[in-house]
């Protein structure tokens, strides 16, 4: 047996991790004055942004409307135990069924099902792990959000960028002890709205306990992620003003992450996670200058004459150097899309998760690193010397 707030818990608690499938509300109580007999709601994306759909059922009509997080929460805590005498709520895995007793009290019973991941099909098939419309303190804090959960216009992207870096660590996490506490770096981590959203999922969204570092070489946005750490009463954050290279970490690192580390800053962020052997590294590199600047005039001698060509292969052959350089260290590496062009030059994100069988150099990984180089005609990347000044072996 259990009570309505046991229901609006529940509910509330799958919309702020994401979880809900669907809530189907049905048996609608006499003397309710709604002609409707049944709410059917399911999440979807619309316009890059997860709303509820609340299909209404009147004799043989659906009718439907799109709500906000926080609507939703308002919305069916009224009409559940109020209106209907029974609510389904499907999450991952579980059903949980509600049922108002004639005494007014409520009845819950779960039982375990397999659920389609095939359900939003809006514009996008994506569920964010923080989703709008559902206050989020730290959000709030940071000022991403309002009070009452709306994103703030002009912090959409962060929003959006913030949320999709959280999948990408949310799916190496199987690749990390399931175990104890979980030691996290984020290499120049600026305002640190990432290094506040892994903390959230980490704990919040995923019950883990960390050690979550966030270096940054300016010492003032430091204090002021300090202040805010301090003012939401976060457990096992802390902040560090230096530059990365120098930053010793007191045990081993699990997961090493960098976004938009300037520059050759990402290389020094990879190189310093190799040099702790950092189970797994996630970087989203930023602008690149390194090689623009260096690749000589007959690598590719088409595109001489266009700068925005040699900038964006320059770019790209950055990129390519530091995945193979991964994998010539043994770490299985993908780049992934990060987040979409239209918002963004910037949406490459390298992951690399530290192979558990291979030995630390991997020969095969070397002369395709090594080709790419001669190919490139280039004779030094900052990553490479990075890793020599870090102590890191290359063969
Ligand atoms: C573009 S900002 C990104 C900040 C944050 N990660 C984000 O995405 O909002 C890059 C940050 O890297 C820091 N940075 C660059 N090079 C660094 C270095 N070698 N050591 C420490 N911090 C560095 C800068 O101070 C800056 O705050």
């Amino acid at each position: 047996m259990t009570g309505p707030g046991d229901f609006a818990a529940v509910l509330e608690q799958s919309v702020a991790s994401g979880d809900l499938g669907r809530l189907v509300f049905s048996r609608p109580l006499a003397g309710s004055e709604a002609p409707v007999r049944k709410v059917t709601i399911r999440p979807v994306v619309v316009r890059d942004t997860t709303v509820y759909q609340w299909a209404e059922r009147r004799g043989a009509q659906e009718f439907h409307e799109n709500l906000s997080p926080a609507d939703l929460l308002t919305r069916a805590t009224s009409a559940f135990p109020g209106s209907f005498g029974d609510a389904t709520l499907t999450l991952p895995g579980t059903q949980s069924q509600f049922t108002r007793l004639p005494n007014g009290k409520v009845r819950r019973r779960d039982t375990a099902v397999q659920v389609s991941q095939a359900s939003k099909t809006h514009d996008r098939q994506k569920n964010r792990l923080i989703p709008e419309g559902v206050p989020c303190p730290f959000l709030e804090r940071i000022g991403v959000m309002t009070p009452d959960g709306r994103v703030r216009a002009a912090m959409q992207h962060k929003f959006r960028q913030i949320n999709r870096y959280l999948e990408f660590v949310d799916d190496v996490l199987g690749q990390l002890p399931a175990e104890g506490k979980l030691h996290v770096v984020d290499f120049g981590c600026g305002k640190s709205y990432l290094t506040f959203a892994v903390h959230y999922l980490l704990t919040t969204l995923r019950g883990r306990t960390v050690r979550l570092v966030g270096i940054d070489r300016k010492a003032t946005v430091i204090e002021d992620c300090r202040q805010i750490a301090t003012s939401l009463r976060l457990d096992g954050i802390e902040f560090f003003a230096g530059d990365i290279a120098d930053h010793q970490p007191d045990g081993p690192v699990h997961l090493a992450i960098s976004l938009h580390a300037c520059d050759t800053a990402t290389d020094d962020a990879i190189a310093t996670a190799l040099a702790w052997s950092a189970q797994a590294i996630l970087a989203a590199p930023c602008c690149q200058h390194e090689i623009a600047n260096r690749l000589p005039a007959e690598t590719l001698p088409g595109l001489n004459g266009f700068g925005i060509f040699k900038e964006r292969f320059a770019s790209l052959a950055t990129d390519a150097l530091r995945a193979r350089f991964l994998e010539s260290r043994g770490y299985r590496t993908q780049v992934l899309e990060f987040i979409d062009l239209e918002h963004t030059a910037k949406n490459l994100l390298i992951r690399a998760v530290r192979r558990k069988t291979s030995p630390e150099t991997d020969s095969r990984g070397l002369a395709a690193y090594q080709q790419l180089k001669q190919d490139l005609r280039i004779d030094t990347f900052h990553l490479e010397a990075a890793c020599e000044r870090l102590g890191v072996p290359l063969s």
